[in-house]
């Protein structure tokens, strides 16, 4: 792919010229941007890191390297303390679209993370209740991180991790052995069965405020359920096969899938010799009848035995982790669980360093903003849950209304609504930096025109249908069109630019594991095509050379245009 190689390329003539023992390739490699306009250059480094080491000023260094010539081409201006590279289009537009248009939808991929497994943990609700709109940020991140793992060619296992145990399941149960009716509860109707769940774990909630002897209740369930008690059993198990399966027909809304989906249950019975060997590896000690590890740096203790003998959260992951790494011997380990879990994870990394496990320096929390809905924070406990169906169904009508308006004979409404509507809320959601608190919006994030989902799949289609037409109207585009003469236009180079950035925004995303890199990628290449398409005519254009390098650059951008989509788990229409 073009701007890795030549980022490459472009590090060993510098380091060559510059020749000191701190500026090799592999450092210098790391330093190049983006410059912020396609006039300036295609490529540029900034000069202050190499200026220091030579001590001289960055921009007199940047002056003297923009005298050099470079190889395949390349010319360099200096921009102040910035040297900005400019590579030929016409080299750019042979190699871009040859490889788009011979990799198609692995345009972009690498074998660079080949032998480097990687889990990721994300989603990983309580299952005891629906999918709410508070887990919408873990699975979507996972979900994108995962795809672009694996595109660059990591060995990926996707985890859902659900809660299916603890103190809450102990309440649920508690609650369905007081109000709960049996006949209520049916697979064949998930979502009233899920309704009522949610009835009786709100009511047990606000009876416990004044019936307090509720808690001993449910926590006398949890240690007849952890002592293997066969009714209680009985009733966990039905309530939470139901709950897998509504989430999973959730879930398969958004294309997310895992490769594994397990409970917190299963831990439980390994938990003795764990537990143990904690206790046995780390300085764990008796504190009011509970076991409490103190941990360096962390003023919490960390709980990881009840009074009662049952065990935490805390003590399953930490039995999870140990699993984990016999099973897939990560090279990484992402949970991306949300912000308020953060010492949670402290005190979980923390033990596993006490054990002294090498790898729990490859475990990794991250952590991401809260999704504000008109400003309200959700809680299940009160009831105030936005559920995630809903939230989807009701997207799913907003775009069918948007659609018809602009497109009344649209074949296929329904499925094109699920994937403009749904495909709204992925794109909006992914649009805020990660660790960012968020606003929910739907103005915004269903309109056609902002920065939106429904923008660039609308820019995708549009694309799809001038290829169709060119094919209907003369021959199809068969192969390249040699370029080397052509002069390009600017709406045009900013477009193959873009395009030939793909890879490098992939690898930005797992530098920082920031999804925002690609719906902000995709939005950039939609309003260039939109520009470039605004002011170049295609099918009409009269030199049959344009008309054959402006419909490539069409082609080059739907391909990367649903490639891209597709890495976000969003679907694009036929028509719109
Ligand atoms: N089920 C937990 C919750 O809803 C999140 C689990 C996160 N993952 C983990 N390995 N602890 O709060």
């Amino acid at each position: 792919m073009p701007f890795f190689e030549w980022k490459q390329t472009l590090a060993r003539s510098l380091s060559e010229a510059l020749n000191h023992p701190d500026l090799p390739p592999e450092k210098l490699v790391d330093e190049f941007t983006f410059p912020p306009q396609i006039e300036l250059g295609h490529l540029a480094i900034p000069c202050f890191s190499m200026a220091k080491k030579l001590q001289k000023p960055a921009g007199k260094l940047a002056q003297e390297l923009s005298q050099r010539n470079y190889p395949l081409g390349i010319s360099a201006q200096a921009a102040g303390p910035y040297l900005n590279f400019k590579i030929s289009p016409n080299q750019l537009f042979a190699q871009t679209l040859h490889q788009i248009v011979e990799q198609k939808e692995n345009y972009g991929s690498s074998t660079f993370g080949a032998g480097k497994p990687i889990v990721l943990e994300y989603c990983s609700p309580n299952i005891a209740k629906r999918l709410g709109f508070q887990h919408i940020r873990s699975t979507l991140i996972g979900n994108v991180l995962s795809n672009v793992y694996r595109h660059l060619g990591f060995p990926v296992t996707r985890i859902n991790f659900v809660g299916d145990w603890g103190s809450q399941f102990a309440r649920l149960v508690a609650a369905f052995e007081l109000w709960g009716d049996p006949s209520r509860l049916n697979a064949e109707n998930l979502a009233p069965s899920m309704d009522h769940l949610l009835e009786i774990y709100v009511q047990f909630h606000k009876e416990v405020e004044t019936r307090p002897e509720l808690l001993e209740k449910a926590s006398e369930c949890l240690q007849k359920m952890e002592a293997g008690d066969s009714t209680s059993l009985a009733l966990w198990k039905k309530i939470k096969d139901i709950s897998t399966q509504a989430m999973n027909n959730t879930l398969k809304r958004m294309q997310v899938e895992f490769d594994v989906v397990e409970g917190e249950s299963i831990y439980i019975s390994k938990i003795e010799p764990i537990l143990k060997q904690v206790k046995d590896s780390t300085p764990a000690r008796v504190s009011e009848g509970a076991w409490i590890v103190e941990i360096p740096g962390i003023s919490t203790p960390a709980l990881i035995q009840k009074k009662d003998g049952t065990t935490l959260y805390l003590t399953r992951d930490i039995a999870g982790a140990l699993d984990r790494y016999q099973r897939f011997r990560f090279e990484k380990h992402f949970y991306i669980v949300s912000e308020q879990q953060k010492l949670h994870f402290q005190q979980l990394f923390g033990i596993l360093k006490l054990m002294r496990f090498s790898w729990a320096e490859q475990c990794e929390h991250l952590s991401f903003g809260t999704v504000l809905f008109g400003s309200e924070k959700m809680s299940t406990r009160e009831g105030r849950v936005i559920l995630l169906d809903k939230l989807l169904d009701e997207a799913k009508a907003l775009a069918l209304q948007e659609c018809m308006q602009k497109n009344p004979d649209l074949a296929n409404k329904e499925e094109v609504a699920e994937a403009v509507g749904v495909g709204a809320i992925i794109f909006g959601e992914l649009s805020t930096h990660r660790t960012r608190d968020m606003e929910f919006d739907w103005k915004a994030i269903l309109s056609f025109e902002g920065e939106t989902g429904p923008y660039v799949q609308y820019s995708a289609v549009r694309c799809k249908s001038l290829l169709e037409k060119a094919a209907e109207k003369g021959p199809p585009l068969s192969s390249l069109p040699e370029a080397s003469s052509y002069a390009f236009a600017l709406e045009e180079e900013a477009l193959l630019v873009l395009l030939s950035r793909f890879r490098s925004v992939l690898f930005n995303i797992i530098r920082d594991n920031e999804p925002y890199h690609l719906t902000h990628y995709l939005i950039d290449i939609a309003k260039a095509f939109n520009r470039f398409y605004y002011k170049h005519p295609v099918l009409q254009a009269t030199d049959p050379l344009a008309r054959d390098i402006r419909l490539s650059l069409v082609k080059g951008t739907q391909n990367v245009l649903e490639n891209g989509l597709r890495l976000l788990g969003i679907s694009c229409p036929q028509q719109m």
